[in-house]
């Protein structure tokens, strides 16, 4: 694994804002699946799963994660900046490493409940939907945090700009 190369590959730029994407598209459109999930828990409808597009999309996004981490194991990501690099390393890995986590537990708690019908995993769910969603609003304002105020480099590499 290389640890620090200089930039991030073109491929985990475009994996990155894709992802980004098909997130968006997943806090808009739960509409469909809230509703069908309900009434298989009320008994309205058979307790099986269908081909839902949040459950498509949100399948679709978890395996691109793992193509990520695949790439950030083997291709590594661009080193913290080095004057800043003790609140960096606190905030950047950690946080990363938990958006990470987020992503994947969200996504697995989604595909239990839906694939099971299991209400505990629903919950648990949208508990994690809510942490994935507190943890991104942190990570944006890292990123400008590190553009406007730490002027460092790192919004610019994740648009590809040196
Ligand atoms: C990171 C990916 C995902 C995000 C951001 C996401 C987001 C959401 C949101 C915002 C809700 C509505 C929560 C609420 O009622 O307040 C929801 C509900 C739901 N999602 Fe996802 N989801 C993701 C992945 C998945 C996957 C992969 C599946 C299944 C294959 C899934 C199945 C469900 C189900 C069954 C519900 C209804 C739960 C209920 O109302 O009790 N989700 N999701
Ligand atoms: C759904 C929302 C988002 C998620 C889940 C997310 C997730 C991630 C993850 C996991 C990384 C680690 C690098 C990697 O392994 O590829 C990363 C890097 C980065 N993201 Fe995001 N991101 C999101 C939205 C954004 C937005 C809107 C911005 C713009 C402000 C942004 C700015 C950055 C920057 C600047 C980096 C690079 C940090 C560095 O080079 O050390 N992200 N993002």
């Amino acid at each position: 694994m290389k640890k620090s190369p200089k930039a991030y590959l073109k491929i985990q730029i475009y994996l990155h804002w894709i992802v980004v994407a098909l997130i968006i598209f997943q806090f808009i459109l739960h509409g469909e699946i809230s509703l069908l999930f309900q009434y298989r828990m009320e008994g309205l409808i058979p307790n099986v799963p269908s081909a839902s597009p949040h459950a498509i999309v949100g399948t679709i996004m978890l395996i691109l994660i793992f193509w990520r981490l695949w790439l950030r194991f083997k291709h590594g990501v661009p080193s913290i900046p080095k004057s800043n690099r003790f609140l960096a390393k606190l905030g950047a890995k950690h946080m990363h490493i938990l958006l990470y986590a987020l992503l994947i537990a969200t996504s697995f708690f989604g595909m239990l409940a839906w694939v099971f019908g299991l209400q505990l995993a629903s919950l648990m769910h949208i508990i994690t939907v809510y942490a994935l969603l507190a943890t991104i609003y942190l990570h944006i304002f890292a990123g400008l945090l590190h553009h406007f105020v730490l002027k460092t480099n790192v919004l610019k590499r994740i648009f590809g700009m040196k």
